[in-house]
């Protein structure tokens, strides 16, 4: 039952503690105890005002609510002032300190799952003596399509659907286009890699992006053979996903290679996975971009990364990789 007298020992009793309590856990022990919401002492003081008559309400409905300030305020303070004296000696009577409490562990940021792969596919090739470089995500139709045989009414365009600018410029929708870019301006031999964002006016879906990404690689030489095309990508797929990996090799057609292959991989579930193109780059293109056909040959291929990590770490659906999802963002 409140009374004046109960209200005056609260009070006191109050001060009492709040002296003892010189660490930053004590003083938080103490404000749970007094104001904590659910059985805080102050609680359970105000949950006896119903009880009271309305002249009772009146003397110490008031005197209650100063309290409660007094109380709160005091907290305040006290927690600001040991704030303010963080930087004091070791010994000061504030602190309590434990030395075997583990530390705080910072929260460290890594690289995108995407360009985790990236950094994977790169360091492969590099051990074969590929380097590589990135070029413009905003390319002419020249250098996207028609350098690479894909005129402007081939069938093939309807399969990648551009985004254009205009009649000549447009967001590249395959690095493909980086083939004709580096060979316009480099002697063979030639071994890169291009890794970089295409465009494509997909519909978003659980395998599709209209933005994603691909790593273009591109051969030139005097000796460059299919045969080395094949066994460099097998050696590839079992770098990547594990000695022991079932790889296929199948005809395909891609207007720039001739000829062209794609390359499959079992995947766990028993199906076979594609995970990308290939081919010897065919005599036109190399025509296109000043290298005698004559003198040398080439081969290139592309991937899709995401597909690749996808297929690697046994992930459904392709948007997670833009979702900025830490639970799937932590797991790389
Ligand atoms: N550009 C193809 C695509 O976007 C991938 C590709 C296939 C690249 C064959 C190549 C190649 O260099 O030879 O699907």
């Amino acid at each position: 039952m409140i009374t004046k007298e109960v209200l005056k020992e609260f009070e006191q009793s109050f001060k009492a503690h709040q002296k003892e309590a010189k660490t930053v856990e004590k003083i938080e022990e103490l404000r749970i105890r007094y104001l904590g919401r659910k059985h805080g002492l102050l609680q359970k003081l105000y949950s006896e005002i119903p009880k009271l008559t309305n002249d009772q309400k009146k003397e110490f409905v008031p005197v209650l609510n100063s309290l409660k300030e007094l109380i709160t305020n005091s907290f305040e303070l006290k927690n600001s002032h040991l704030k303010e004296s963080r930087p004091k000696p070791l010994n000061s009577e504030l602190y309590e300190i434990d030395p075997t409490i583990p530390g705080l562990k910072p929260n460290i940021g890594h690289s995108h799952p995407t360009l985790k792969i990236i950094k994977e596919i790169k360091e492969i090739f590099a051990y074969l003596g590929f380097d590589w470089t990135d070029g413009p995500e905003v390319e002419f139709d020249s250098y996207n399509f028609q350098k690479l045989r894909l005129h402007k009414d081939h069938p093939a365009r309807d399969t990648q659907q551009t985004y254009y600018i205009n009649d000549e410029v447009l967001l590249r929708t395959q690095t493909s286009s980086m083939q004709i870019r580096y060979m316009e301006n480099h002697k063979p031999p030639i071994r890169m890699l291009f890794p970089g964002r295409v465009y494509r006016r997909e519909q978003l879906d659980a395998t599709h992006l209209p933005a994603f990404y691909q790593i273009e690689g591109l051969l030139v030489s005097e000796a460059a053979k299919m045969t080395d095309l094949i066994g460099t990508l097998d050696y590839f797929v079992k770098k990547m996903f594990g000695e022991k990996t079932k790889v296929r090799f199948y005809g395909h057609h891609f207007p720039y290679t001739e000829p062209s292959i794609e390359v499959e991989v079992l995947y766990k579930n028993g199906k076979w996975l594609e995970i990308l193109g290939a081919g010897m780059i065919h005599p036109e293109v190399l025509k296109n971009c000043n290298i005698d056909p004559k003198k040398y040959r080439g081969w290139a291929f592309g991937m899709g990364p995401e597909r690749i990590a996808m297929l690697k770490y046994g992930i459904e659906d392709i948007r997670l990789f833009y979702s900025n999802d830490r639970r799937f963002l932590d797991q790389f």
